[in-house]
Parts: structure tokens; C-alpha cells; sequence
């Protein structure tokens, strides 16, 4: 059957608040470097405070992935949960203005907007503080059926094991996605994600409801609970057919029925703001999927963009990613 959509994203539905701070910023506030941190409105308003010369811009993990690969040219849709408010008009007009179908309703009262407060580190690193705010709402009455059935793949967050109801709604997606030869993909997301989950991402993975998996090193070696990569390695090699696990500045690694490809990373001088490293990655991955490019080549196209937005700050690339992949020899 013809798709409509090469892919649709779903996942927590975030505006970033990027600041720098020094690396005793991380301690006072008993942060862990390069996480995600949940936080509730008290502390966010706190947060907030603490931060100067902020930068506000659409993030969220899923909904950076589906805004590159619209940019790529790629047919997308997103499910994430606003509020009616300020940021949240900002988010959609963002979306809609890279072209990405999202059909997803507001919420008309209660909680705010989703955001999320990153510490930027002098190595670049990011430590995130989330709000999760409106997308504690997401449910499975917000799995636009025609979409995801008109899909060649479900990409979804690991993340979105936090908000109640999201799973029910995953579950759904999946199913109707299989019923109609799509494919669904999830990233794990963070460490800590992994740690309140970890038995759940393992049944989605060996029950195959879900196809594709995505991670980086840590998350990877959290999944499996060792400090080996390789034995990590092996054993997602063994439970899933595709996947592809991120490794900073070593590039990626990309599985394909049984086989091990390495990507090498596109070298950079600095890292300014690693936020949205692994999102990007993912854009290009998956964009690679549903245009049948070469398993390696998707990679590549992962490690190109990653390496882009790794030299800005925030999650999101304003160059045209379209010229950037041609200056590379893709052919888009
Ligand atoms: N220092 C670097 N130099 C070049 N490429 C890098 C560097 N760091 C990251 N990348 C690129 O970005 C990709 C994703 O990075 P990484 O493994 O750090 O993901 P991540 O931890 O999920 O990132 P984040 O969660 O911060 O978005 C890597 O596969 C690589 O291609
Ligand atoms: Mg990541």
C-alpha cells in the first residue's frame, strides 16, 4: 500500500530553555551531567530564575527528529500535547511551518506548555530539567488512526513511558501500524529513562513491538545492565534486526539483519551545545529508512546533521539541511 506519510513522530511536545552556565551550576543543583531530569512546576519556576540570557526554541526529542526530516524534504506528522497558550502556538507554528501534519488537539485548561530548562556546560554537554506540564495529557484518543495507518514508520520516545497514558496509546499505535506493514521505532531517550523502564523497553524490544531500536552508548550499555559495549552489543544484536546506537564523538554504529555496520563521525572542532546530538541523528537515520537508502549511508546522513547541530545552540538547524546533505554528495 502507498504511504502517505514517511514517518510520524510521537513524543513529549517541549519548549527548550537553553542558558550556559559553568560546571558548578551542575553541582549546586545536584544535577547529573548529560541527563534528563524530571521537575515540577515549583522547580521550573525556581530553575528559571537561576539562569541568564536564555534561549528559547522548539525541542522535545521526537518532535526535533520530525521537524529535521521535514526539512529534509520528508513527508511527516507529529502527535505531541500543548497547552493553549504562548509557547504552545509557537510550537505548532513551527511545526506547521516546516510542513509537519499535527493533528494533535490542545488542551484548553490546565497545566501549561511543556518545558524543558538545559544547562549547557563549557564541554558542550547538556543536562535537561523538563516540566512536563500538557504532556502528561497524551492518550490514546490523541493516535490519529489514518495517520499512523497511512505511515511507513511509528517513531516514538522513550520518554513517553513518563506521562500516565501514553503507553495504552503506544500499544494502540503499534498494532495498527504492523496491521498495515509499517514499522515502528523507538529511541530509549536517557539513562534514567532506561532506569525507571528498563523491563518494559526490554518487552517492547523482544516482543517486537517495536522494529527499530536507537540509543546512544550509555543508554545501550543501561539497557543490558553492563559496562561492555560489545557484550551490550550483542545482545541487542540479538533481539532486535535493525538498530542504530550513537557513540558521540566515535560515530555510530548501525545493525542491519545480523550485520555490524560502523559509521565514522563527521569531525568538528568544538562542541557548543551537544542538545539535540542523538534527535538529529535519528532525522537522518530515518530518513535514510524510508527512502531506501543504504543502512550505511542513513547512518552517515544521521552522523552529517548530528554534527551540524552539535555547533549551535538548540535542537533545531535553520540552514537548509537539504543543502547541507548535498554538499555531502547525497542525492536529495
Ligand atoms: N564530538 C563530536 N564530534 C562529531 N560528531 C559528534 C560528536 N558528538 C556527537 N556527534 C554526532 O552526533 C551523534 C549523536 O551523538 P551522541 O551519541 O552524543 O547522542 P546523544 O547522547 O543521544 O545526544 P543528545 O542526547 O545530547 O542529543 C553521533 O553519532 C555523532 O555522529
Ligand atoms: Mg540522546
Amino acid at each position: 500500500m502507498d504511504k502517505n506519510f514517511q514517518v510520524v513522530g510521537i513524543g513529549n511536545a517541549i519548549v527548550d530553555v537553553l542558558a550556559k552556565v559553568d560546571d558548578d551550576f551542575i553541582e549546586t543543583h545536584n544535577l547529573v551531567k548529560g541527563t534528563m531530569n524530571l521537575i515540577d512546576a515549583e522547580r521550573a519556576l525556581y530553575l528559571s530564575g537561576q539562569i541568564k540570557d536564555a534561549a528559547i526554541r522548539s525541542g522535545g526529542s521526537a518532535g526535533n527528529t520530525i521537524a529535521a526530516m521535514a526539512g529534509l524534504g520528508a513527508k511527516t506528522a507529529f502527535f505531541g500535547k500543548l497547552a493553549d497558550d504562548e509557547m504552545g502556538k509557537q510550537y505548532f507554528d513551527d511545526m506547521n511551518a516546516l510542513g509537519v501534519h499535527f493533528p494533535t488537539k490542545v488542551i484548553k485548561e490546565g497545566e501549561p506548555t511543556a518545558r524543558s530548562i538545559i544547562a549547557i556546560t563549557p564541554d558542550g554537554e547538556r543536562t535537561m530539567n523538563t516540566y512536563l506540564g500538557a504532556c502528561t495529557e497524551i492518550g490514546p484518543e490523541d493516535m490519529d488512526e489514518p495517520v499512523i495507518r497511512t505511515s511507513q514508520v511509528v517513531y516514538f520516545e522513550g520518554y513517553l513511558w513518563d506521562p500516565p497514558r501514553a503507553k495504552e496509546a503506544l500499544y494502540d499505535a503499534a498494532k495498527i501500524a504492523h496491521a498495515e506493514g509499517g514499522k515502528v521505532a523507538l529511541t530509549l531517550s536517557d539513562v534514567f529513562c532506561i532506569e525507571r523502564y528498563r523491563e518494559e523497553f526490554k518487552e517492547l524490544i523482544t516482543s517486537k513491538t517495536v522494529d527499530i531500536v536507537l540509543a546512544n552508548e550509555n543508554e545501550l550499555l543501561s539497557l543490558y545492565e553492563t559496562d561492555d559495549f560489545d557484550k551490550a552489543l550483542d545482545a541487542l544484536l540479538n533481539d532486535c534486526s535493525m538498530a542504530a546506537v550513537t557513540r558521540s564523538e566515535k560515530g555510530a554504529i548501525i545493525i542491519e539483519n545480523g550485520q555490524i555496520m560502523k559509521c565514522e563521525p563527521f569531525v568538528i572542532e568544538t562542541v557548543l551545545d551537544a542538545t539535540g546530538a542523538g534527535d538529529m541523528f535519528a532525522a537522518g537515520y530515518l530518513y535514510g529508512i524510508s527512502n531506501s537508502l543504504e543502512m550505511k549511508e542513513a547512518g552517515r546522513l544521521g552522523c552529517l546533521l548530528a554534527s551540524k547541530v552539535i555547533q549551535v545552540i538548540g535542537p533545531r538547524l535553520e540552514e537548509s539541511l537539504i543543502e547541507i546533505a548535498r554538499a555531502e554528495g547525497f542525492d536529495l
